[in-house]
C-alpha cells in the first residue's frame, strides 16, 4: 500500500475536481435531452428536489467512505469492513467506471470529431440534409471515430499520469473556469436570438400533468448520472481531500455547481432549439443531430459567428468530457497502484489497453459489428445501459445501505460533522441520517424497478 498519498491542494481545489467529474456529457448533453423529452419546467422542479434529498446524502455516503479511510475504493471497502464480502463492492465499483470511461471515450472521441470538423469545413445545410444522416453516416465509418475515440483516451492517460496534483488538479483548476465561461457565452448568444423566447418560456412555465412516476424515476436517475454517483469515483476523489476539510460544504460546492451548469446548457439550448423550429424532444441526438442542423441553419445567414459558435460549443463539450473521464480513470488507476502495487505509469498504461479495447468495439457497433448483440442491444448501448441503468444504481445502493446500516454510526457523525466542529452540519445531521437510511435506499429501489421494467 502506498506510504504517502497525494492530496488536493485545498477547498477550492477539490471542489473543482469533484465538480469537474460531475460536469460532462450528463449536464450538457443528456440534461437538456431529457428536459426536452419529459416536459420542460416540471422536470427541472422534481430534478432539483431530486439533487437535494437524494443525489446530495448519497454523494456524501461515498464521500464519507473515501474521506474516512484516505483509501481508494477496494482499499476502503478492505479498511471498514474487514474480511467481508463488501469489498467486493470495491472490486464492482473499480470495474464499473472503467466500462463507462470506455464508451464515453466514444462519446468524447465523436465530440473531438464534430470540434475538428467546425473547425474546418463548418456545418452546411446542404451536406447534413436530413437532421440525422450526416452524424449516421459519421458513426458507421469504423475508421475516423476509431482515432478520435484513441485521441480521446490518450488525451485522458496523459493528464492522469501526471498525478493527482499536477495532473488532474492543474487541469480542473484550468478547465472548470472556462467551461462556465464558455457556456454563459453560447447562453448569451443563444437567447438573443429571434425566436428565443419560447425555448425560454418552455424551460419556465412548469406542466404540473408531466409529472409523471416515470418522470420522477427519470429525473433520478439523471441527479445519480450527473453527479457521477455509485461508482466509486466520488469516493476515490474524496479520499484525496484533505483530513480537516468540510464534507458537508464540498458536496453542496459540488451540486450546486453541477446543476447550475446543467440549468445554463439548458438555457443555451433549448432557446436555440425552439428558434430554430425544432421539436424539443429529439432525444439523444439532440447535441450530433439537431445542433449541427441548427448551427448550419444560422450561418446560412451570419456565418462567421454561427461558426465561432459551433467551435466554442464543441470545445465545452470535449473539455467537460475530459474533466469526466480522467475521474474514471483515476479509479482504476488508485486500484493498481495501491491494490497491486504497480507504478502509476504501468497503470495509466494498462488501463488506457483495456478501455482501449472494449471502446474500440462500442465504437465499432455502429459500424461493421452492428449486427452483434448481446442480450438484443448493440455493444454500446449494452454497456451503456448496464452501468447507467444498473450498476451505478445498484452501487449506489450498497453504498448507502453500507454507511446507513453498516458502518458504526458514531464514525458518521465524525466524519459529517467535522469531529463535531461543525455546528450547521450537527444541526443538519439528523435530516441527513434519516435522507440516507430511509428515503435514499427507498428512491434507488424505486429507480431500480424502473430500469428493470423497461
Ligand atoms: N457525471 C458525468 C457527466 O455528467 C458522467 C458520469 C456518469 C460519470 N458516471 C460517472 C463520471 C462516473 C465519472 C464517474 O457527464
Amino acid at each position: 500500500m502506498a506510504a504517502r498519498r497525494e492530496h488536493f491542494g485545498g477547498r477550492s481545489a477539490a471542489i473543482l475536481a469533484l465538480a469537474g467529474s460531475a460536469i460532462g456529457l450528463g449536464n450538457i448533453w443528456r440534461f437538456p435531452y431529457m428536459v426536452g423529452q419529459t416536459g420542460g419546467a416540471a422536470f427541472i422542479i422534481i430534478y432539483l428536489a431530486s439533487c437535494l434529498l437524494l443525489s446530495l446524502p448519497i454523494f456524501l455516503a461515498e464521500a464519507i467512505i473515501g474521506h474516512r479511510t484516505h483509501a481508494g475504493t477496494f482499499g476502503a471497502m478492505e479498511r471498514l469492513a474487514p474480511g467481508m464480502k463488501w469489498k467486493w463492492l470495491g472490486l464492482l465499483t473499480v470495474l464499473s467506471p472503467l466500462v463507462i470511461l470506455s464508451y464515453y471515450s466514444v462519446v468524447g472521441g465523436w465530440s473531438i470529431g464534430y470540434l475538428w470538423q467546425s473547425l474546418t469545413a463548418g456545418f452546411h445545410l446542404d451536406e447534413i440534409g436530413a437532421v440525422s444522416s450526416a452524424f449516421g453516416r459519421f458513426v458507421a465509418e469504423p475508421w475516423v471515430p476509431l482515432l478520435f475515440h484513441t485521441l480521446f483516451l490518450g488525451g485522458c492517460a496523459w493528464i492522469v499520469s501526471a498525478g493527482v496534483k499536477s495532473g488532474i488538479e492543474r487541469f480542473n483548476k484550468i478547465t472548470m473556469p472556462l467551461l462556465f465561461l464558455l457556456i454563459v457565452m453560447i447562453m448569451v448568444y443563444s437567447l438573443t436570438l429571434p425566436g428565443a423566447r419560447a425555448g425560454v418560456e418552455y424551460l419556465l412555465k412548469p406542466d404540473f400533468s408531466k409529472i409523471t412516476p416515470s418522470a420522477v424515476a427519470a429525473a433520478m436517475g439523471q441527479s445519480f448520472f450527473s453527479l457521477s454517483l455509485g461508482v466509486g469515483t466520488i469516493l476515490t476523489y474524496a479520499s484525496y481531500i484533505r483530513r480537516d476539510e468540510n464534507i458537508l460544504v464540498t458536496g453542496l460546492g459540488t451540486v450546486g455547481f453541477d446543476l447550475l451548469f446543467a440549468l445554463i446548457a439548458g438555457f443555451a439550448i433549448m432557446p436555440a432549439v425552439f428558434a430554430a423550429g425544432i421539436e424539443p424532444g429529439a432525444g439523444p441526438g439532440l447535441i450530433f443531430e439537431t445542433l449541427p442542423y441548427i448551427f448550419a441553419k444560422m450561418g446560412a445567414s451570419a456565418p462567421w459567428l454561427s461558426g465561432l459558435v459551433a467551435v466554442l460549443f464543441f470545445v465545452t463539450i470535449v473539455f467537460a468530457a475530459f474533466t469526466s473521464a480522467i475521474s474514471m480513470y483515476e479509479v482504476g488507476v488508485a486500484y493498481l497502484v495501491e491494490q497491486r502495487g504497480l507504478s502509476r505509469h504501468k497503470a495509466t498504461v494498462l488501463i488506457f489497453l483495456g478501455c482501449w479495447i472494449l471502446g474500440a468495439l462500442c465504437s465499432l457497433s455502429f459500424g461493421p459489428l452492428s449486427g452483434t448483440h448481446i442480450f438484443g442491444l448493440t455493444i454500446f448501448n449494452f454497456c451503456d445501459r448496464l452501468t447507467s441503468n444498473f450498476l451505478m444504481t445498484f452501487g449506489g445502493l450498497l453504498f448507502v445501505i453500507f454507511v446507513g446500516w453498516k458502518m458504526d454510526k458514531t464514525a458518521v457523525r465524525d466524519e459529517f460533522t467535522c469531529g463535531g466542529t461543525a455546528r450547521f452540519n450537527t444541526a443538519v445531521f439528523g435530516a441527513f441520517w434519516f435522507l440516507l437510511r430511509y428515503l435514499a435506499p427507498l428512491a434507488i429501489l424505486i429507480i431500480f424497478i424502473t430500469n428493470f421494467l423497461a
